[in-house]
């Protein structure tokens, strides 16, 4: 079990993630990928595992996004490949899955954990 401490996050609104697309969100400064699935929302890395192409607008149907270079496809939920443009084992297919990040949508808002003891130094900006 990890003893790094981790706190919930405010990201935005739910309604204010497009239906049918990822856009950017940077937590710290660093690149994510949001989007959202029905009533849920999720945040990946922001680069495919492919050839690192930004996943922002990359399409979102049925909770799975399609990158928009060569059409790999991820869960959103949990990362996993659904698709991958090339011949490749069960070992490399787990590797390149997508990082995800818990998140949790209340009353409306989205939030996600984040690695810290203070929401409030975590900077989000769109
Ligand atoms: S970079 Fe995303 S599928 Fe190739």
């Amino acid at each position: 079990m990890s003893n790094v401490e981790k706190v919930w996050v405010r990201v935005c609104n739910l309604d204010d993630i497009p239906a049918g697309k990822t856009i950017n969100v940077f937590v710290n400064g660093q690149r994510f990928a949001l989007m959202r699935c029905d009533d849920l929302a999720f945040i990946t890395q922001g680069y495919c595992t492919h050839m690192l192409f930004p996943l922002k607008d990359a399409k979102i149907e049925n909770c799975v996004m399609t990158c928009s270079l060569h059409g790999s496809q991820f869960n959103v939920s949990d990362g996993s490949i659904k698709h991958w443009p090339m011949q490749a084992n069960d070992d490399i297919l787990k590797r390149k899955a997508l990082q995800t990040f818990p998140t949790r949508v209340e009353n409306g808002a989205v939030f996600v954990q984040w690695s810290g003891s203070d929401a409030s130094k975590v900077r989000i900006k769109f």
